[in-house]
């Protein structure tokens, strides 16, 4: 995915704003970048590839006074990373600049027919074929520019996100979305487009979220949105709750580092604002009947990446907890393995970001099935939120770091207050033991603090490991989600190869990877798996694989025979994934630290993956 930026001042220079905005959304991708503005009638454009310093030094003294102009920060789709195909894009006499975000998908066919116009590429992406359109459908400024963006869209096929200037209309800019994400700031000094929120924070807290098919016409002092037939549409202006402060490091050196140590205050807010009393659990957006939830006859979660890993453990959390049979399964598979759909089953999708392609393309497909869609969703207003019957927002502030941290604890913590309110609702559950689950659930903020405070030691042991070829993680029951998501954030980070499997699994083939040079992560706190763990333990110890254990604080018994150990409080056995979460994040980010990784922008990766 990329990130878009567009803006138009009633009487400020702008392009402070696009290279600012563009920096927070360096994170959505940022192999090259480029912006766009109308001086004196007349349209400028600097791109570069390579990081968004590239672009500030190009323009580095430049005296720019025009009111309006676009940005945009690349993730390659169509064309490698490049100057020429870097955006914005414009048309053969220069008029015309957009930037995009999302995949044309019948491009080659429209690319072809404008060939054949004598329209001459200087790129090779998808995106330019916009700007030549655009340019013919304007008609040299004769048609007004949201209608010749709304001409030219009517032809598109696939995803977009658009911010469109033209040197024959300075005074409008013009937005579009279908698939992609598009947000409005209505501001005092102007208006602004963005991908998502933390662009435009700092400007205004004032959006609309338009809706896909819509196409948005904005001036330095008004708005409009219409769709593809024309209509006009009305929308609500929402406040957002995120803060400056919640955007920007704060001290911190990393993102990464900074919403690590978030999670003790992202858990507690759900917490109390979930279950403030530890007895009545309340999830006021849910939006799903409990006649409906008491009537469903099975869960099938779908989710990527580190959101996936939290629905295995909420998978696991639901079939200890309820009589609910769980799947679970990456979006990416679910929405081709022709899954078994009808109205009795309820989907719950899983999202940070609520734009990842694959899960947003399984939650039509299971609506189209008769399903119940809930999802937890971290970012209101986002596509999965606005397309799912019932969500649970994860309230856990943006999350700017590649490498998904509190949204998972988040996720996680919203995924087990929901199986213990299921279970409350549909009585498969005493009383006393859920509220048990939830004074132990209500311990969790204190006990990563306590976790936090090992990072030194933590960080140590990081910089042993940092230079392995390899790593392993290992864990068993609640804890095998926990070890595929340690070697996730490894790898995603530090880009050392790390594999996780279930400690049970490794006889059949990984034990064969042990040797004296391999750190084996063990991922073993008190539990029913606590005694089949010490076995796998050993058979790593038996073949001279490097010990790392994760285990419960008082826990001699596999101290020996570890090279190092990370201890956690001692907490019910369902719940340790919420602790084990902080070792795993800290390790990843000090092996990554200790090589000189981009943590925050690690390569070929983006937050949010909002393509196939
Ligand atoms: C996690 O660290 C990765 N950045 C990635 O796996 C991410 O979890 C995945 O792309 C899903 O993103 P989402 O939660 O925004 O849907």
């Amino acid at each position: 995915m990329c990130g878009i930026v567009g803006c138009i001042y009633k009487k400020e220079p702008v392009l402070d704003f696009l290279i600012e905005g563009l920096e927070r959304l360096e994170y959505r991708g940022y192999d090259s970048s480029g912006v766009a503005v109308i001086e004196k009638g007349a349209l400028f454009t600097s791109k570069q590839e390579g990081k968004l310093n590239q672009l500030k030094k190009a323009l580095k003294g430049e005296n720019c006074s025009s009111f309006i102009g676009i940005g945009h920060t690349r993730w390659a789709t169509h064309g490698r990373p490049s100057q020429a195909n870097s955006h914005p894009h414009t048309d053969i006499d220069n008029e015309i600049a957009i930037v995009h975000n999302g995949i044309i998908e019948n491009f080659q066919e429209l690319k072809s027919e404008l060939i054949e116009q004598g329209v001459q590429f200087s790129s090779e992406t998808d995106s330019e074929v916009l700007a030549h359109l655009i340019h013919n459908q304007s008609q040299a400024g004769k048609i007004p520019l949201e209608e010749a963006v709304r001409l030219s869209l009517k032809k598109a096929k696939g995803a977009y996100a658009i911010a469109v200037i033209s040197s024959r209309d300075p005074e409008k800019l013009v937005g579009a979305r279908l698939g992609s994400p598009l947000i409005v700031g209505i501001g005092k000094n102007g208006n602004y487009l963005a991908s998502d929120v933390p662009a435009i924070l700092k400007q205004t807290n004032k959006v609309i979220y338009p809706n896909d098919g819509e196409i948005i016409l904005l001036t330095a002092d008004s708005y409009k949105v219409f769709d593809l037939d024309k209509k006009s549409v009305k929308h609500k202006v929402h406040t957002i709750e995120w803060t400056l402060d919640q955007v920007t490091k704060n001290g911190y050196d990393k993102f990464m580092l900074k919403e690590i140590h978030e999670q003790p205050k992202v858990i507690e807010a759900i917490l109390k604002q979930r279950n403030p009393k530890g007895e009545q659990i309340s999830f006021e957006e849910l939006n799903i009947d409990e006649a409906v939830l008491k009537g469903i006859e099975r869960i099938s979660i779908v989710s990527c990446g580190t959101a996936y890993h939290a629905g295995f453990f909420i998978k696991y959390f639901l079939e200890n907890n309820t009589d609910l049979p769980v799947d679970i399964d990456v979006a990416s598979e679910f929405r081709y393995r022709k899954p078994k759909l009808n109205s009795k089953i309820l989907v719950l999708t899983i999202s940070q970001s609520g734009e990842t392609a694959d899960t947003l393309a399984s939650l039509r497909l299971a609506k189209s099935k008769g399903c119940q869609i809930l999802s937890i969703v971290n970012v209101m207003g986002s596509t999965i939120d606005r397309e799912s019957d019932g969500v649970i927002y994860t309230h856990a502030g943006p999350e700017i770091g590649v490498a998904s941290t509190k949204a998972y604890t988040a996720q996680m913590t919203c995924g087990l207050l929901f199986a213990l309110y299921l279970a409350q609702l549909r009585k498969e559950m005493d009383s006393k033991s859920i509220k048990a689950m939830l004074k132990e659930a209500h311990k969790l903020p204190e006990m990563i603090q306590t976790v936090l405070k090992q990072e030194k030691h933590i960080a140590e042991i990081a910089s042993q490991h940092a230079y392995a070829e390899s790593a392993l993680y290992l864990g068993r029951g609640f804890n095998f989600p926990s070890a595929l998501e340690g070697a996730l954030k490894n790898k995603e980070i530090s880009y050392m190869h790390a594999e996780g499997h279930a400690a049970g699994e490794m006889k059949h083939g990984p034990i064969a990877l042990i040797d004296h040079k391999l750190p084996v992560f063990c991922i073993c706190p008190d539990g029913d798996s606590y005694e089949k763990m010490v076995s796998n333990v050993k058979e790593v110890e038996a073949r001279k694989g490097l010990i790392i254990s994760i285990l419960t604080e008082g826990d001699k018994n596999l101290e020996s025979i570890s090279k190092e150990t990370i201890f956690i409080p001692k907490i019910k056995e369902d719940l340790t994934p919420l602790l084990v979460a902080i070792p795993l994040q800290l390790l990843a980010f000090y092996i990554a630290e200790t090589k000189g990784c981009d943590i925050d922008q690690p390569r070929n990766l983006a937050k949010s993956v909002t393509v196939e």
